[in-house]
């Protein structure tokens, strides 16, 4: 199975649905639809609306982000994985970029990827490595040590699927070379197998992936799917992802 997931971060309206509608539309004409999940997570205020609307459609809904908490408390502008769960979403990220930047520690991390799995959300842990620790070479030890802190062997590996976004990648066009990304989705799937024995979660690739170089990723064969930011809010750029990966 392969994944594709489209996350908004602070972009839509409930009108933007119509984005998702001729995502949907395709997916549903598709003669490959079997192989892949199409997964899109818009904010929160989105979330109750377009569950609604697309249960039992080709297109999942999720959440960007959750709190480290169980069900209700009084942390304000917290949402807790149960509320999540409750609104109808099946997905959460955990651990974005964007939130670890905001403060998101490993063991808040480890807390949300619990809660969320006890609420029978499915997770999706992003990791990734920083230009400074690219340039350092250190990209291999900082992504064991956001797998190994975070990710328990106790955790139901079925409902976590890992997603590896360079942090220098994110938005900026540039993206790894195929060398280095296979190396290093290949040394992920190896920590993920000495955390939860052979059958490893899947591991996706996300960093300014569009339409022309997703051709190329296509041929990293260790790459289970993409974590699709910018050009998930273009329902043209969207397919054309899908297009030029099944062709
Ligand atoms: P871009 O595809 O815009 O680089 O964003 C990637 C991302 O952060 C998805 O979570």
């Amino acid at each position: 199975m392969r994944y594709f997931i489209g996350n908004w971060k602070m972009f839509g309206v409930p009108k933007s649905i119509n984005i998702l509608n001729k995502i949907n539309y395709f997916h549903s004409k598709d003669k490959n639809r079997k192989n892949y999940r199409v997964i899109i997570t818009p904010p929160y205020t989105l979330i109750e609306n377009y569950a609604k609307y697309f249960k039992n459609k080709s297109i999942s809904i999720g959440s960007q982000n959750c709190y480290q908490k169980d069900q209700f408390s009084s942390d304000t502008a917290a949402v807790s994985p149960f509320m999540i769960k409750s609104a109808g979403a099946e997905y959460t990220l955990v651990g974005h970029s964007d939130n670890r930047s905001e403060g998101d520690t490993d063991k808040m991390l480890k807390n949300k990827v619990f809660f969320a799995l006890k609420n029978k959300l499915k997770v999706v842990f992003c990791i990734g490595e920083n230009k400074k620790e690219k340039k350092n070479k250190r990209t291999l030890s900082v992504l064991k040590k956001q797998l190994t802190k975070v990710l328990d062997k106790k955790f139901n590996k079925k409902n976590i699927i890992v997603a590896y976004e360079p942090i220098w990648s994110i938005g900026s066009g540039k993206i790894p070379t195929k060398d280095e990304l296979k190396k290093t989705t290949i040394y992920i799937k190896k920590v993920l197998k000495s955390i939860f024995g052979k059958q490893t979660p899947a591991v996706l690739y996300g960093g300014s992936v569009d339409g022309s170089n997703v051709k190329m990723f296509k041929e990293i064969k260790e790459i289970d799917g993409f974590l699709i930011g910018g050009a998930s809010k273009s329902s043209k750029k969207f397919i054309d992802i899908l297009k030029n990966y099944y062709r």
